[in-house]
């Protein structure tokens, strides 16, 4: 019985087989390696398929090798019981399976060494007037400093196109990883070390990053984007950030900017004046998401700011629901919105 039911098990095996495949289809197209959009990653991609390439050979040759002696050597009927020929070691064969590895490992280490060491070039010495972006980490969100250019935004961090942006990355709190699939990485951020990289986005556009390192509850939540801009698009963008001002424009707003003024601006800086334990608001109303997974509406804004641990559980912003009315809140997001340097 229990054999018998096994037997028809093997039926299912094709269409296993036929799921498997099918799923390994499924996946979000801006959060994978294999559609490579920067230097680092296309290195990192052309990698991983020489050692495809490899395993596929590897496998081919071990297939043959074991359908030829199943086929050959395989028993036939009671007058092949006898135990054959018995052989022991065989210098040909050793030495073949001892040196093709060899050669195959040496075909596989001398481009990986060589990557390794070009995705670290001129971290420590950051070539003249290359942009460099100091990242840190917080549950659950990013923070991105230029010093050079005395810019700080969260959330979207913008980059040139088209060259090599440089990366000092380390975290607040506890271990995250900044990874940005397309683009390349990941870089883990610690507490006590600063680590480099650099990326390079060919073509101007959005791609998306996460955080790669277990790192608290809300862990998955801790997306952000990378927008890369043609040079002069990407330079007009920090200066409109320097220059940008907290001024409501409307009444509403204006009511806004006063609760903001009282409830938000200990932890939210906008410009230059502000705390510095929440995520940087001065370009808020350009970002793509509501802290970084919610689709940029009212009403999400307004959901967000009421309860913040519904939506990343763990977060260190407090709930206002109790302490903002619907009027108030509809202000507040008036204001937030109207925080724009892009036209
Ligand atoms: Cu931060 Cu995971």
């Amino acid at each position: 019985m229990q054999m018998k039911r096994w037997r028809n098990a093997w039926r299912f095996l094709p269409l296993l087989s036929v799921i498997a495949l099918t799923l390994t289809g499924c996946g979000n197209e801006q959060l994978t390696t294999l559609l490579p959009k920067g230097e680092g990653s296309e290195m990192q991609f052309n990698l991983m398929m020489l050692s495809l390439y490899i395993m596929i050979g590897v496998f081919v040759v071990v297939a043959l090798i074991y359908t030829i002696v199943l086929v050959r050597f395989r028993r036939r009927g009671e007058s092949d019981n006898e135990i054959p020929e018995q052989t022991e070691g065989n210098v040909v064969l050793e030495i073949l399976w001892t040196v093709v590895p060899i050669i195959l490992l040496l075909i596989l280490a001398v481009p990986t060494v060589m990557a390794t060491f070009a995705l670290d070039e001129g971290t420590e010495n950051v070539p003249e007037g290359a942009t460099v972006v100091k990242v840190t980490a917080h549950q659950y969100w990013w923070e991105f400093e230029y010093p050079d250019l005395g810019v700080k935004t969260a959330q979207d961090l913008y980059i040139p196109s088209g060259e090599r942006v440089y990366f000092e990355l380390a975290s607040k709190d506890v271990l995250h990883s900044f990874w940005v699939p397309t683009l390349g990485g990941k870089m883990d951020t610690n507490t006590a070390t600063v680590n480099k990289m650099w990326l390079n986005a060919q073509e101007p556009g959005t791609y998306y990053g996460k955080c790669a390192e277990l790192c608290g509850p809300a862990h998955a939540l801790m997306d952000f984007k990378v927008i890369a801009q043609e040079k002069e698009d990407f330079e007009a963008w920090a200066e409109s950030m320097k220059e940008a001002s907290s001024q409501a424009s409307t009444d509403q707003a204006a009511q806004g900017e006063e609760i903001f003024a009282n409830s938000c601006i200990g932890c939210h800086a906008v410009g230059a004046d502000g705390g510095n334990t929440g995520p940087n608001l001065t370009n808020f109303g350009d970002r793509e998401k509501v802290a970084g997974i919610l689709d940029h509406t009212d009403k999400n804004i307004k959901a967000w700011i009421a309860k913040p641990g519904e939506f990343k559980p763990g977060n260190n912003m407090p709930a206002f629901e109790d302490q903002l009315n619907d009027e108030e809140l509809n202000a507040l997001v008036a204001y937030l919105n109207g925080l724009k340097v892009e036209e």
